[in-house]
C-alpha cells in the first residue's frame, strides 16, 4: 500500500512544524492577521497540528470544533480564504514538502471552502 499523506509529509514532527509556521504566517499576513489578534497562539498551533494530522491520515485525534461550527458567523470572504491557503502552501514549501504532496494538501483545503466562506 502507498504511504499515507501524513507519512509523506514527514510524520508528526514535520506536521507540528508546518502547523506552527501556518499560524505564524497568518499572524504576519496583513490580510488576515487581525482575525487572530485574540488567539491563544500555543493552543491554536496545537489545534491546527492535530487537525492537519487527522486530515492527512495520521494518528492524532482532533478535539476542536468542526470547520462549519468554527467559522460560522465570521463572515470570511474569498480573499481571506485564499490568504489562508497561500500561507499553508508557503508553510509546506518552508518544510521541504514536494509539489505532489503540496497539491494533495491544496485539494483537501480547497474542499473545505463551502464550510468556511460566508457561513
Ligand atoms: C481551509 C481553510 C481553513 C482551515 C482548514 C481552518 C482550520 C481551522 C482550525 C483547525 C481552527 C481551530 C478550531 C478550534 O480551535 O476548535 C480554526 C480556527 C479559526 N479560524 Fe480557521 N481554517 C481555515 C480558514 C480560515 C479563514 C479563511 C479564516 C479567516 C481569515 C479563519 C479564521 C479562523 C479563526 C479566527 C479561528 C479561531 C482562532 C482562535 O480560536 O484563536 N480560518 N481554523
Amino acid at each position: 500500500m502507498n504511504a499515507s499523506l501524513h507519512e509523506r509529509l514527514g510524520g508528526a514532527t514535520a506536521i507540528t512544524s508546518i502547523a506552527n509556521d501556518i499560524v505564524e504566517l497568518h499572524q504576519q499576513n496583513p490580510r488576515i492577521a487581525p482575525r487572530f489578534a485574540g488567539s491563544d497562539t500555543p493552543a491554536l498551533k496545537r489545534r491546527v497540528a492535530t487537525f492537519f494530522s487527522m486530515g492527512t491520515g495520521g494518528p492524532s485525534e482532533y478535539e476542536g470544533q468542526a470547520m462549519l461550527e468554527t467559522h460560522r458567523g465570521m463572515n470570511i470572504d474569498c480573499a481571506e480564504f485564499i490568504a489562508v491557503v497561500d500561507d499553508a502552501l508557503e508553510a509546506l514549501r518552508r518544510n521541504g514538502v514536494r509539489q505532489r504532496e503540496q497539491e494533495e494538501v491544496l485539494f483537501i483545503l480547497y474542499s473545505m471552502k463551502a464550510d468556511i466562506v460566508k457561513v
